[in-house]
């Protein structure tokens, strides 16, 4: 195979675009390509100040990297959360990202779940008794909520995430699969800023997972290749799996499931547009987020819980 811009030996092929290209091209190919959809879905403009929420992983490492390449002003959020699982997983992910900014001199926010809260993430959801026994949901939880005060006590204009194509096609499969008409009005590469909200954006969500891990083993950037020992058994990494083997017979399935679902969305096929959602919110009594819930937040609430039961 034969890379497509200079005839040289192809190093990644694009089945799904029916395109290979050499490292160099692709190193030119990835950057570009972030830009054409940062303009399309009109995320964020060369003036706006940008905060990354950096995980050490590859996908936020390579969406810092490529926004920094491309000329943007991005700081990196990175949230220590406490998690060991005999692999040192935060600890490990931190000093791969403070590593990172180190090398290039970026800009690191870091904030310890523990040090704010009290307690690490696995010992906050124990004690809220929420999430059947793992501690995936009160850290989902966690995570929204702090990238979205930092954001907004830091005057950031956006919050990027380094969400892919294979995690947001299984979040559309998942929600489709339960017809979760709000989640999937909600569902798209860029989120508008809301009372009390950041806006939020997605720049990588046209991306295959393989692309990126392409993209950074090119770059040369380290990240770390363990995923949260915890999500080990989770509905999305079997959502991932089915869509994988579908992906291995179809070529391109992945990528037309998610882009179909946006333009049938856009067009209004799908469902009519209700701001229902949006006028039932109010600021939460405690942190002044947006909440739907009466009262306090579903964060507050959680945290609420933990602060009234003492640490064993
Ligand atoms: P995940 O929810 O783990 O699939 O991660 C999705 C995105 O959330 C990542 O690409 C990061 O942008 C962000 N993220 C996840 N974990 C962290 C973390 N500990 N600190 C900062 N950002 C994170
Ligand atoms: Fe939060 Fe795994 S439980 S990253
Ligand atoms: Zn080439
Ligand atoms: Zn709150």
């Amino acid at each position: 195979m034969k890379c497509r811009k200079c005839g040289e030996k192809a190093s990644v092929h694009m089945r799904q675009h029916k395109l290979a290209l050499c490292k160099e091209h692709y190193l030119e190919w990835v950057p570009e390509q972030t830009e054409r959809f940062i303009k399309k879905y009109q995320m964020f403009t060369p003036a706006e100040k940008i905060l990354v929420a950096v995980s050490g992983g590859k996908d936020s490492l390579g969406l810092w990297d490529i926004l920094i390449r491309l000329g943007y002003q991005a700081d990196g959020l990175y949230l220590g959360l406490g998690i060991d699982g005999g692999i040192n997983y935060s600890h490990e992910s931190q000093s791969l990202t403070e590593k990172f900014a180190a090398q290039h001199d970026l800009k690191l926010h870091i904030v310890d779940i523990e040090k704010e809260y009290g307690q690490p993430i696995p010992v906050l959801a124990e004690i809220s008794h929420r999430g059947h026994g793992k501690p995936c949901a009160v850290c989902g939880l966690t995570k929204r909520h702090e990238m979205n005060r930092i954001a907004r006590d830091l005057g950031y204009a956006v919050l990027a995430t380094g969400h892919n194509l294979d995690d947001e096609a299984a979040v559309l499969f998942g929600n489709t699969l339960n017809w979760s008409s709000e989640y999937l009005l909600r569902q798209g590469p860029a989120l508008p800023l809301a009372d009390g909200l950041a806006r939020k954006v997605k720049p990588l969500c046209r991306f295959y997972e393989r692309e990126m891990t392409a993209y950074c083993v090119a770059r040369g950037i380290e990240y770390i290749y363990e995923e949260c020992p915890f999500a080990e058994g989770s509905q999305s990494i079997y959502y991932k799996e089915l869509l994988n083997q579908l992906e291995t017979t179809r070529p391109g399935a992945k990528l037309t499931f998610y882009l179909r679902f946006l333009e049938a969305r856009k067009s209004g096929e799908l469902f009519i547009e209700k701001d229902i959602e949006r006028a039932h919110l109010h600021p939460c009594e405690k942190c002044g987020q947006p909440t739907s819930a009466p009262g306090m937040c579903s964060f507050c609430r959680t945290m609420e819980k933990v602060s009234s039961v003492p640490a064993s």
